[in-house]
């Protein structure tokens, strides 16, 4: 299967955001530590979900789905995941199974979790925020086990603001009696949302800056929470929209976690109006360059990097986008290369020079990447070919239909 794209088109319309990746797969995971049945409201239906409803399953967890779009787990009879649950090699999120775990059954083995390929992405800060909760961690060619020995609230300090770590070290603690402090966590917008989530599940956990307390050893309750919209996705088709010289709409935004795009944008001269909770990007009549360094929150998202190197090969004198969260982001480059893609690579940051694309067949390297190519495709002369398209439908829902309304000339085959 593959995205057959000719280029070319403005999009014009609204799109509708769907809720956040990152921030729905913890919650379904966490839902483990509730009592009671726990309903979600806008669980985007993208890949990564189902491979992580189908661990849930496979764990004894009762999963329904309602008309109107709510998921609803019931985890009572949930049983401890085992080396030979399958799915976890294949999500990054998985990883959040250890903490959920070790806090509901006291003891966890799980294959590696897999993800996106862009270099050696260690899980060293959650193995050591646990240790420091008095949970052991061991890792062998079959996965990772985890185990509460003398669990206790604990402190712990975050080398790297990690969201993976935080949230982890979140869903431990909450299992081991006593108040345990995080420094130096994670404050994306996804991050908080979860946070807000398991608020409202009972959770006492109180933040401050980079600063969070967790106290821990009370089972949850159940409950219903809307996931917070994904910027991710949104800033994605508002790339798209000022690349391909539209005016394109996303409706159920919330400004926080765009504020770094849409800061971008202001440099790059690319108008935008944000109101109530949608923005709306308009053709700009010179699109400027700009150079962004993609780092934690209020970074500039590392989710957007990508793309935004495509949109820059639009505007005067181009620009750079630095990336300091995966240095090993850029497999993308080489693919647009084959599209006329006009750029230097550097260690962390490549150099982007103003250039016409031409379509072409390529294969998405990774999930952001893959949206790359696809806006490449959008404003390259000619037909294009994106495969991997597996890859990409991990993280965006609907995509090709979304951009069809928006008057793509995209299909599947
Ligand atoms: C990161 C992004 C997240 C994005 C995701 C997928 C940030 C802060 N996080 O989240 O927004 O959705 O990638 O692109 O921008 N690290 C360690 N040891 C660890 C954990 C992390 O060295 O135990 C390093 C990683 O190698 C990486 C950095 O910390 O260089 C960020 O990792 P982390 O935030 O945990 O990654 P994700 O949670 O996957």
């Amino acid at each position: 299967m593959a995205f057959l794209i000719s280029g070319g088109k403005p999009l014009y319309g609204t799109v509708r955001a769907q809720g956040a990746k990152n921030a729905a797969l913890p919650m379904l995971f966490a839902s483990l530590l509730c009592d009671a049945p726990v309903t979600l409201y806008g669980v985007p239906n993208i890949g990564d979900v189902r491979v992580a409803l189908s661990m849930l399953e496979a764990l004894g967890v009762k999963i329904s789905s309602e008309t109107d779009g709510a998921l609803t787990l019931d985890t009572k009879e949930a049983t401890p995941p085992d080396f030979a649950l399958k799915g976890g090699e294949k999500i990054r999120a998985s990883a959040y199974l250890l903490g959920a775990s070790v806090s509901r059954f006291g003891e966890v083995r799980i294959k590696h979790p897999g993800g996106c390929a862009f270099g050696v992405r260690p899980l060293d800060y959650h193995r050591a925020g646990f240790q420091a909760l008095g949970i052991s961690w061991n890792e062998d060619e079959r996965g990772i086990s985890v185990r509460r020995e003398d669990g206790r609230g604990a402190q712990f300090s975050l080398p790297y603001p990690s969201v993976g770590a935080t949230v982890n070290f979140i869903l431990a603690a909450l299992g081991v009696k006593g108040e345990s402090t995080l420094f130096g966590c994670a404050r994306e917008h996804h991050v908080l949302d979860f946070i807000s989530f398991l608020q409202k599940m009972g959770a006492k956990i109180h933040t401050e800056g980079e600063l969070l307390r967790v106290e821990g050893g009370k089972r949850l309750s159940g409950g219903s929470y809307t996931v917070t919209p994904d910027a991710v996705e949104a800033g994605t088709y508002l790339i798209a929209a000022a690349a391909t010289g539209g005016t394109v709409t996303v409706e159920r935004v919330r400004y926080g976690e765009l504020s770094p795009l849409l800061l971008a944008f202001g440099k790059m001269n690319i108008p935008f109006r944000f109101l109530g909770d949608s923005v709306t990007v308009y053709r700009p009549s010179r699109m400027l360059g700009t150079s962004v360094i993609a780092a934690p929150y209020p970074g500039f998202p590392t989710d957007l990097h990508p793309q935004m190197s495509v949109l820059l090969t639009r505007a005067e004198g181009g620009g750079s986008v630095s990336d300091l969260v995966w240095e090993e982001r850029f497999s993308y480059v080489h693919a647009l290369e084959r599209m006329g893609f006009s750029a230097y690579l550097s260690p962390h940051t490549v150099r982007v020079f103003p250039c016409a694309l031409r379509g072409s067949e390529v294969k998405a390297p990774d999930l952001r990447g893959g949206a790359a190519l696809i806006t490449a495709a959008l404003i390259a002369e000619g037909k294009s070919t994106v495969t991997g398209e597996e890859l990409v439908l991990r993280g965006y829902e609907m995509l090709p239909e979304k951009l069809f309304s928006l008057g793509a000339d995209i299909r599947v085959e």
